[in-house]
């Protein structure tokens, strides 16, 4: 049962508006305005700036309305991920059945499983223009967690961006939650860009470097629409990340090595090009890694900023970091909260249209480095399902980077499951990143630089540096066969065979063959 919790007080500088002071209530209040079957905006990416009270206190009237036997459950669109307070608490009370557009939140993960939450798993640069295009139908209300509101009636974002600037404009209704545990200083470290449409009144997107800054450190709002504030005062939360292990540590090696390789050639610069680094722990461990490299000042034009990315910043390695949302672990996210002057010049915090636009992303030239679940002989790549059907988390912003970027890269340790799977496959299970849009895999065994080679060659690279040893001999066999017994010569593939590594451990619990 999600316990009720008493709205703590706020300062008169946090809700420095009459009007908005005057709408302050209780979350109780505030969740009464979201009734059942409602299409809810909701801020919130990887773990930060989700509101988190209203949620809750939503859960608790959908658990005492299923009790009654009356149905109540809403669709939940967000930045990203979010937290226990948010997608935790609505799934234990059953009160999602929709959810757009990217979850890490286990409840919520096996309910999609189970066939119970309808999911729409959306690249995350598109979700702001598509909520305007229409066809997803009206945004009833937008629950935005923000850190102040001013004398001006205009709004300071928290420790996310995502979509709020969309929710806020296209919603009918809107609920603001001002949580005052997000530092103050946070205000100026925000660029929110009011320049963006649907075709055909776009117009190019004046960023030229990672730090330029395009628009305003605030929302406007249309006051008349602004139907409750909510006060809270609860951190972010945020699972921390596995320490890296041997794997971690060898693929973080393999791509320094990658990237002097690539410096020494002339293909890139000595600081090299603004980094971009994915969700999860294997790409923490790279930022871990890039700390003892001789790259810098570096810059990142990135999505999210993790525990690895503060620390490259702190040390300087890091000039400045271009992002939406922090995704810190509970330790970082109180260090940040101490140090937050330190960092606000350098971190700049965008909607996730500009974050992750796709025309930035190329004219910027990224280094895209994004977690895999597994890649096949010709560096097709999986991000998101298990066994080809069941979802792990979403394709995030890994697909608004790889297709775009300088380089795109894709890296997971070669095995998983304490060795029952091979992330090495002849045929990936489910397809998120076509071979045209991958240009490097890396693992602990070794980098497969697949950039100008044909799918035969692709093969033989994957092979020799990427595949456990351990499944080594049995991949090279399915190949060996598949370019004896082929339709076609070009990708050499055994139809009824391609799919029966993941059907074995389906079956057995294991990929091992005999
Ligand atoms: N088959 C089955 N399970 C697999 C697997 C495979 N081939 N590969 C990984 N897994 C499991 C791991 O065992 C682990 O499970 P656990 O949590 O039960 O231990 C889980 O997936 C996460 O794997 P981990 O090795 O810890 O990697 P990670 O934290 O780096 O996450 C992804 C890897 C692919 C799940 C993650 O990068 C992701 O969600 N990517 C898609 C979104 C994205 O790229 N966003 C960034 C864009 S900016």
């Amino acid at each position: 049962m999600n316990a009720p919790v008493s709205s703590p007080s706020v300062s008169p500088a946090r809700i420095a508006h009459p009007d908005y002071r005057a709408k302050l209530m209780s979350a109780d209040d505030a969740a009464s305005l979201i009734g059942p079957g409602a299409v809810v905006g909701m801020s919130g990416f990887t773990g930060a700036g989700y509101p988190k009270a209203v949620p809750q206190a939503l859960a608790r009237r959908m658990e005492a309305a299923h009790a009654a036997g009356n149905p109540y459950a809403i669709k939940v669109w967000t930045g990203a991920s979010t937290g226990p307070e948010l997608d935790g608490a609505l799934a234990r009370a059953k009160g999602i059945d929709f959810r757009l557009p990217y979850n890490s939140d286990p409840l919520v993960r096996e309910q999609i499983n189970a066939g119970t939450v309808q999911y729409f798993d959306m690249h995350l640069s598109q979700v702001a223009p598509v909520a305007w295009q229409g066809f997803l139908g009206p945004l009833d209300v937008a629950l935005v967690e923000v850190s102040a509101i001013l004398p001006d009636g205009s709004v300071v974002p928290s420790s996310s961006v995502g979509n709020n600037k969309t929710w806020l404009d296209r919603a009918g209704k809107i609920i603001l939650e001002v949580n005052s545990w997000q530092h103050e200083a946070l205000h100026g470290m925000h660029d929110i860009y009011y320049g963006t449409a649907l075709p055909p009144h776009r117009r190019p997107i004046p960023l030229v470097h990672p730090n330029d800054r395009i628009g305003q450190p605030t929302f406007r709002i249309d006051p008349a629409k602004v139907v409750a504030v909510v006060a809270t005062d609860t951190p972010d939360r945020n699972a921390p990340f596995k320490a890296p292990d041997d794997a971690a540590r060898a693929i973080a090696g393999h791509l320094l090595q990658f990237f002097g390789h690539e410096v020494k050639m002339g293909r890139l610069p000595a600081s090299l090009l603004p980094i971009q680094s994915g969700v999860g722990n294997i790409a923490n461990a790279v930022l871990n890694g890039l700390m003892d490299s001789p790259f810098e000042p570096m810059t990142a034009y990135t999505e999210v900023l993790q525990d690895g990315m503060l620390d490259l910043l702190a040390a300087g390695k890091l000039a400045m970091a271009s992002a939406t949302a922090f995704s810190l672990s509970p330790d970082a996210a109180e260090a940040l909260n101490g140090e937050m002057h330190r960092y606000r010049d350098r971190i700049v915090l965008r909607p996730q249209e500009i974050s992750n636009h796709p025309e930035l992303v190329r004219r910027l030239g990224c280094l895209a480095m994004n977690g895999m679940i597994e890649a096949d002989l010709y560096g097709n790549v999986n991000s998101t399902h298990l066994m080809g059907s069941r979802i792990q988390n979403g394709i995030g912003g890994s697909g608004d980077f790889a297709r775009n970027a300088y380089i795109s890269i894709f890296m997971a340790p070669s095995l998983a499951k304490g060795g029952a799977i091979s992330t090495i496959v002849p045929q990936v299970s489910h397809v998120d990143h076509i071979d045209q849009d991958v240009q490097v895999i890396v693992t602990d065994q070794g980098l497969a630089d697949l950039r100008g080679l044909s799918p035969k060659q692709r093969a033989e690279q994957v092979i020799a540096n990427c595949v456990h040893p351990t499944y080594r001999d049995q991949l090279s066999d399915y190949y060996a066969r598949a370019l004896r017994d082929s339709y076609g010569k070009h990708s050499p593939s055994l139809l009824d065979e391609a799919l029966s590594w993941h059907q074995r451990f389906v079956q057995t619990g294991t990929m091992r063959a005999g």
